[in-house]
């Protein structure tokens, strides 16, 4: 029996060429890649349910949960340039933590990337269905919903992940070059929103500016207040962690990682504080709290019919960006976990000519596709958070293991005051995970316990190691 702790080395070099990723992304990649995956349904949508659980003080949880993701993402940039293969969270915590550790966060980012795309492709279907209707072209209501939100099945959410898969399969470059022009339209909505909504700012509509405080409390059947809407906020922010799972392949890690994942993530911080600030102040907060689209709501409110059908015309065209970026994270964990072992290794083959891993792809966008067509919207973004906050608990702490561990060893990228921000983003994931819905954290704990009961019956099966000691 091998040991729970054992952690695996990283030897890319003596892999075999149809197990490599072809290193064929820079920074110029990256930053769209990171955006594209950071600005989404967390401030097209979520907006809307933060200011439902903080009112106006949102704009606070957009800063706290900002905060937090900015010390993970320092931490993951001196991660990511240390260990530059790809996998993520899960890989470095196999080469810092130990297997079991890194199968639960593999477990965790499962659920993650998993979470993300089905809800974003959800969201999207919203989106689409609404965008149709305004064309007069209605579908049947069977067909847009699942069946435990009223109708059979998700077909718009099924279909733009088999889109945005196909995508991926063309290969990595043709894809990152789509996901820059539709970055381009996401961004130009936000900033029109900022500019028409800003100047309808009313004080009066930031007032009481905390009505749920600052501490989060159970009040009108939710938990409630600024900590609760940074816990579901936190949503809005992450995406910068896909780019570290492209790692493998940027051409030059050491310098195109840290800048494409410090880049997109300080960019998304200075949108999100505009676009949060011009929302609330543009509307009293309970108008939008409740709306699948807050923002053009917002829009139509105020008077501006034609630009609100534009803005939702730009997330139905650019929210795929995100399902690209999260479908390109997952398959490759799953690629990584394959190759190591720990999935069929027959699925870790990599296609020679577009360098992508064909099967995994099609196998993460069957999964992510079916979830998306059965679990409605809800409660999604939430779960997906709780898997997100453990894998940067677990960098964040690979961070500092490494730094006592390795001190000697060069690092082309160190996080500033580490023992501070290590810390704080440890902490900080923990107090967002406290913060939670407690139907999300008990989800959570199962999905976990389902992991380890899987994770034993692996071992118990496994008669050799597949891993490189
Ligand atoms: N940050 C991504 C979004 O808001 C997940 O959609």
């Amino acid at each position: 029996m091998t040991s729970l702790l054992r952690r695996k080395s990283i030897a890319l070099d003596a892999l075999p060429a149809h197990y490599r990723l072809k290193a064929s992304l820079d920074w110029r990649h990256l930053i769209p890649l990171g955006v594209g995956a950071i600005v989404g349904t967390g401030i097209y949508t979520l907006i809307g349910v933060g200011a439902g659980l903080a009112g106006p003080a949102v704009i606070l949880s957009f800063l706290i949960a900002g905060a937090v993701c900015a010390c993970a993402a320092l931490a993951y940039a001196e991660v990511a340039t240390m260990i530059p293969a790809s996998g993520s969270a899960y890989t470095y915590s196999y080469v810092v933590l130990g297997e079991i550790v890194a199968w639960a966060v593999g477990w965790s980012l499962i659920l993650e990337y998993s979470l993300v795309v089905s809800a974003v492709a959800v969201g999207w279907s919203g989106y689409a269905t609404g965008f149709l209707g305004a064309l007069g072209v209605q579908l049947p209501a069977a067909l847009i919903g699942g069946p435990l939100a009223g109708g059979a099945v998700n077909l718009p959410a099924i279909a733009i992940i088999a889109v945005v898969a196909g995508l991926l399969m063309l290969g990595v470059r043709e894809s990152a070059a789509v996901n820059s022009t539709l970055v381009a339209v996401k961004l130009a909505a936000l900033a029109a929103f900022v500019a028409v909504a800003a100047p309808h700012l009313r004080p009066v509509n930031l007032e009481p500016f905390m009505p749920y405080g600052l501490v989060s409390h159970d009040a009108s059947g939710a938990r409630r207040g600024v900590m609760a809407a940074a816990a579901i906020i936190f949503f809005a922010f992450y995406g910068f962690d896909a780019i570290s799972t492209a790692a493998e392949e940027t051409k030059r890690p050491a310098r195109d990682l840290p800048i494409g994942i410090l880049g997109s993530m300080v960019a998304c911080a200075v949108i999100y504080i505009a676009v949060a600030a011009a929302a609330v102040g543009a509307a009293p907060f309970a108008q939008f709290a409740n709306s699948a689209e807050p923002l053009a709501l917002i829009l139509r409110r105020t008077g501006h019919a034609t630009l609100a059908v534009a803005v939702g015309a730009a997330a139905v065209i650019a929210l795929p960006t995100v399902i690209l970026a999260f479908l390109f994270g997952q398959s490759r964990i799953f690629f990584v976990m394959a190759r190591d072992g720990l999935l069929p290794a027959a699925l870790a083959k990599v296609n020679p000519r577009t360098g992508a891993p064909l099967r995994m792809t099609a196998a993460t966008a069957v999964v992510v596709a079916a979830l998306a067509g059965l679990f409605p919207l809800g409660d999604i973004a939430a779960l997906a958070n709780a898997g997100t906050l453990v894998a940067f608990i677990a960098v964040s702490a690979c961070m500092l293991t490494l730094r006592i561990r390795e001190p000697m060893r060069p690092r082309v990228y160190r996080t500033p005051i580490a023992w501070v921000v290590g810390p704080f983003a440890i902490l900080g994931c923990l107090y967002l995970f406290a913060n939670l819905q407690p139907k999300t954290q008990i989800f959570f704990a199962a999905w976990n316990a389902a992991g380890l009961v899987a994770y034993f019956a692996w071992r118990a099966l496994r008669r050799t190691a597949p891993v490189a000691m």
